[in-house]
């Protein structure tokens, strides 16, 4: 057993620290209060970040899943708001590489690599569709010179306001086996009846968008269907297991720059005539921390591994995120404690670390869910 990341690795994940730190930190305040400008999103395109996977012949960086979510703990140590954008638009990006004809290749991948789609958005979840996806409302009829016609309503559609195009699943059959009924499709923004709703108000990451989306009979070739009709749901969850490991990483990131936060100022405030970190209170809480955000690499990175070996790795993700993320959002709240009062006032960033690792406990599968797959997969191995 090996425990060593490769050179590459390594050199991948020091390039990413330096763009973190050079690029993006500078900007970690101001998306607290305000989006990502387009500006630093083209910067973000240009040094490579939105095809991080994408094989180097279509212009992406090539780079493994170990990599990856070597990357994206990186960016999202800096800023989450910006962790979460680039994840998204990787995961589309993913999904156009293993699952994308020659054409969705040439007509959409290329977008993103070039530059000319600086994000794009995945389109699940609905109104009364979360945990229970493959319920959702939306349809898309097949119309007889070819084309399809989509029509219905999401919500939470990462990256919305900035993307270029969007994977939209949709009904195509009403079958007794809901998921059986789903397809996927790819829906450029300037398509006619392509609606963009209002930004959410929400508790962190302001700096990403979040949107809610209306599709009014937007007509798409036929073409732009992803594999066949009835592989829709499949492909959502294919693609979610690969987000899973990003969201742990996201959130492992945050837990990283939190326990660096806590460090400094118990290194910096003195009470009762000493520093912080001379007291036994204090050093736990850091001890404690920094084992809980040692176990969650471990299992990021073995879920990441088995995933480049091409080996089953649904359950060992949801593993990685349920304690990734649960994790971090304990130790961004000790890390607060830490801070005492001044935890609370945004003149330092412990707040903002709270607020931002929330959702990685709700998006791409709730916590219940991720439980709901690891259980399966036991029960069904032990059958
Ligand atoms: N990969 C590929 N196929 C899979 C799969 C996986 N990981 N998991 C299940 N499937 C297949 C099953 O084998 C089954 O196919 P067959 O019938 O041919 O065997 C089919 O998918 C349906 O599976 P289930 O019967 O298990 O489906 P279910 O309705 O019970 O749902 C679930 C399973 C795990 C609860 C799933 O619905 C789920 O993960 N829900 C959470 C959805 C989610 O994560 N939403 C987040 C949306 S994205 C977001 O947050 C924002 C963003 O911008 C990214």
């Amino acid at each position: 057993m090996n425990f060593a990341l490769t050179e590459q690795q390594k050199e991948t994940q020091q390039w990413a620290a330096s763009i973190a730190k050079e690029l993006i930190a500078p900007h970690s305040l101001k998306h607290s209060r305000e989006k990502i400008s387009r500006q630093l999103l083209e910067e973000l395109s240009k040094a490579g970040l939105m095809t991080l996977t994408v094989p180097e012949k279509w212009g992406g960086l090539g780079l493994d899943f170990v990599s990856y979510a070597l990357v994206i703990s990186e960016i999202s140590k800096a800023c989450g708001s910006v962790g979460v954008t680039v994840a998204v638009t990787n995961m589309i990006a993913q999904i156009l590489v293993r699952e994308g004809s020659p054409y969705h290749q040439q007509e959409f991948l290329t977008r993103l690599t070039s530059g000319r789609a600086l994000t794009a958005s995945f389109c699940l979840t609905e109104n009364s569709s979360g945990s229970d996806a493959s319920a959702l409302k939306t349809r898309a009829f097949q119309k007889p010179e070819g084309t399809y016609s989509i029509s219905g309503e999401k919500i939470f559609v990462t990256n919305g306001a900035f993307s270029d195009f969007y994977l939209v699943m949709a009904k195509t059959s009403e079958l007794e086996k809901a998921a059986k009924g789903v397809s996927a499709f790819l829906v450029s923004r300037d398509q006619k009846g392509v609606n963009l709703g209002r930004e959410e108000d929400k508790m962190g990451l302001i700096g990403s968008s979040t949107i809610r989306m209306s599709f009014d009979s937007v007509v798409i070739p036929q073409k732009n269907l992803i594999a066949s009709e009835g592989d829709g749901f499949k492909v959502a969850l294919r693609a979610l297991d690969g987000g899973r490991i990003s969201v742990a990483a996201q959130a492992f990131g945050l837990s990283r720059a939190a326990l660096e936060a806590g460090i400094r100022y118990s290194k910096e405030r003195e009470a009762f005539g000493q520093p912080l970190s001379n007291f036994q209170a204090i050093q736990w809480k850091i001890a404690d921390a920094a084992t809980a955000i040692s176990a969650a690499e471990l299992l990021i990175l073995r879920a990441a591994w088995l995933k480049d070996q091409n080996r089953a790795f649904t359950s060992e993700a949801s593993i990685a995120k349920v304690f990734a993320t649960e994790m971090a959002q304990k130790v961004c709240e000790e890390m607060l404690q830490i801070h005492g009062g001044y935890g609370y006032v945004k003149d330092y960033p412990a707040e903002r670390y709270c607020r931002d690792v929330r959702v990685t406990t709700l998006y791409e599968g709730t916590s219940e869910i991720q439980r709901v797959v690891i259980a399966r997969d036991l029960l069904r191995k032990s059958a």
